[in-house]
């Protein structure tokens, strides 16, 4: 039997398009592609699961627009069990991207329905928590309900992950003690802690700085320069896959549900973070959000140039 993750967080229909760099203040650009793709960082992280290995529980809203339905659908097509995807009145959650020609983004989002998802809805789906062996939360929904699912993971003795995505600031001093791994990439690091990131030096204080704070322990993305790990003994630099990136949409969400997929399935954290490393190098080969996201068998077939 596979092991279970559960991810409670956002689903959002993608609007991308590409232009040759971001527009600036004011300006119209022209730009070369337009896609409408799934996407939101908790469905990402399911995706990422479930097409790495793990049995994927969804816990979220979507609207009851036509957005909704394929956000749904295309959850339930990687076999992901969506009884706890509510259909709510109203807008799903959408997210306007541009990518531009150096693989970079940048993204609004509008929460919709995930802004919905309150403690109450979750609480109704208790039972899905209590399935679990690893349950995931981002930011994209109300910070109440991140708060509840940490602290129920926590009582209910699951692994409990955080991406902190996005983050303009330092996270509710109580929720550390109910986070067992936090990943924030280099910019949600600098939110959480108040100090620059902009090195592996840097990345180190911002990690020791959250330690300190209580999180048991600390991976912070670095893109193409992998990853740092802390557990307030030691720290250890993990280089990431070379590759050709043409979109770093969902990367950080393939690295998470990688990360827990493996480490659900009993692989231990160096393991998992090597391979949540190369199905993050492989998405960002590939455009889009879901669509972008490997599944094992790419993984195993991976050999670094
Ligand atoms: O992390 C990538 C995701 O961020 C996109 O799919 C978009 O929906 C935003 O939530």
């Amino acid at each position: 039997m596979p092991a279970k993750v559960v991810v409670v967080g956002s689903l959002n229909m993608d609007l991308v398009t590409r232009a040759e760099r971001l527009p600036r203040a004011g300006e119209t650009l022209v730009g070369q592609s337009f896609a409408t793709v799934s996407g939101g960082k908790g469905a990402n992280q399911a995706v990422a699961a479930a097409r790495l290995g793990a049995q994927v529980s969804m816990v979220g809203c979507v609207g009851d627009d036509a957005y909704g339905e394929q956000l749904r659908s295309a959850l339930l097509a990687e076999q992901i069990d969506c009884q706890a995807v509510t259909t709510v009145s109203g807008s799903s959650g959408v997210a306007l991207i541009v990518v531009d020609d150096s693989s970079q983004n940048a993204i609004v989002i509008v929460a919709g329905g995930n802004g919905q998802l309150t403690p109450e809805v979750v609480s109704g789906f208790d039972q899905v928590l209590q399935a679990a062996d690893v349950i995931i939360c981002q930011l994209e929904v109300p910070l109440p309900t991140v708060g509840h699912v940490l602290k129920r993971g926590r009582a209910l003795g699951k692994t409990v992950i955080l991406n902190p995505a996005p983050a303009s600031g330092p996270l509710p001093a109580d929720w550390y003690a109910s986070i067992d791994y936090l990943i924030p990439n280099e910019s949600e690091a600098a939110a959480l802690s108040g100090l620059p990131v902009d090195s592996l030096a840097s990345a180190e204080a911002a990690a020791g700085h959250l330690v300190a704070a209580g999180a048991g322990k600390v991976i912070i993305t670095l893109g193409p320069q992998g990853s740092l790990f802390a557990d307030g003994t030691r720290f250890e630099h993990f280089p990431a896959p070379k590759v050709k990136a043409v979109d770093t949409t969902a990367a950080g969400d393939t690295f998470v549900g990688g990360f827990a997929a493996a480490l659900a399935a009993g692989k231990n954290e160096a393991e998992a973070i090597r391979f949540g490393q190369v199905a993050a190098a492989l998405s960002v080969t590939r455009p889009g959000a879901q669509p972008s996201i490997p599944t094992l068998s790419d993984v195993q077939a991976f050999s670094p140039a």
